[in-house]
């Protein structure tokens, strides 16, 4: 079916981040705009003969060193448009050499030059090549190190962080599809929430954390949601988590 107008909201937010009217339609988009955590897109598109219809895509933005990586971690079924995240890192390309230096130069110095500006540029893609895997390896080191220095974790933090995209700032949830957690009966049974937390709901959009989150930064969230807008739970520890894993 013929697109005439794609636009693009995050988060739930009123106004659209992108308004695409002309093909190609595909929407590329910094992740680096988008901040750290899990986000929600949502993709109006309109077809020639008036219809229309809504797709959700969920992403997952993580910040490593000073470049914002990021992929989908769940595509709507039969979406009309490819949404792509761009890494800072793809788009730095060296900088093509000045053809007008060429023509005014003799060839002695001509050849001095593109030697030169060969070997500069051998290297640059070198250093461009290097910079993911020594980003990796930070970013792994960083993560090693994180469960440990926990101790403090900021239920608040961790909850604008991972959380806030679906199930809203004030814990309001959005929609039909993203439950509220404010004023939420189900959150009163403490080991169901840490298992949620923990496991995710398969077959729903509602992700793990199990393997991204410490007993102590779980512990957080489930105090902290139990414990917000209204609700009155009681705290979740470190060692109630630990023994639902
Ligand atoms: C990508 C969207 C998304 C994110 C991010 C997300 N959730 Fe959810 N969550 C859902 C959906 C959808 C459900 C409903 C699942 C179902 O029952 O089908 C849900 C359900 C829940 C429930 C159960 C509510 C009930 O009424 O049974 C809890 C508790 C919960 N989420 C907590 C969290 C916490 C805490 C975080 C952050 C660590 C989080 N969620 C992040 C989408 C999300």
């Amino acid at each position: 079916m013929d697109i005439v107008r794609v636009e693009a909201y995050v988060d739930g937010s009123g106004a659209p981040l992108a308004t695409i009217t002309e093909p190609p339609f595909r929407l590329r988009l910094d992740p680096a705009e988008l901040g750290e955590g899990i986000h929600v897109l949502t993709v109006v598109t309109e077809y020639r003969d008036g219809s229309s219809d809504q797709h959700r895509y969920v992403f997952d933005v993580t910040r490593k060193n000073h470049t914002f990586a990021g992929h989908i971690s769940q595509a709507p079924l039969r979406a009309p448009i490819e949404v792509d995240l761009v890494d800072a890192v793809e788009i730095e390309n060296p900088a093509p050499p000045s053809v007008f230096l060429y023509a005014v130069l003799p060839l002695i110095l001509f050849l001095g030059v593109v030697a030169v500006s060969w070997w500069i540029s051998l290297r640059a893609e070198s250093r461009v090549a290097d910079q993911p895997t020594k980003i990796e390896s930070l970013a792994r080191s960083v993560a090693r190190v994180a469960p440990t220095a926990g101790a403090a974790a900021d239920g608040a933090a961790l909850y604008s962080k991972n959380c806030a995209g679906c199930h809203g700032a004030e814990g309001q949830g959005m929609g039909a599809v993203f439950p509220a957690l404010a004023g939420n009966e189900a959150l009163a049974d403490a080991g169901y929430v840490v298992d949620i937390i923990l496991e995710g709901k398969p077959g729903s959009s509602m992700p793990a954390f199990g393997d991204r989150l410490s007993d102590e930064e779980v512990a957080a969230l489930a105090g902290y949601i139990r414990n917000s807008w209204g609700n009155g739970f009681g705290p979740v520890t470190a060692a109630d988590v630990a023994a639902r894993r």
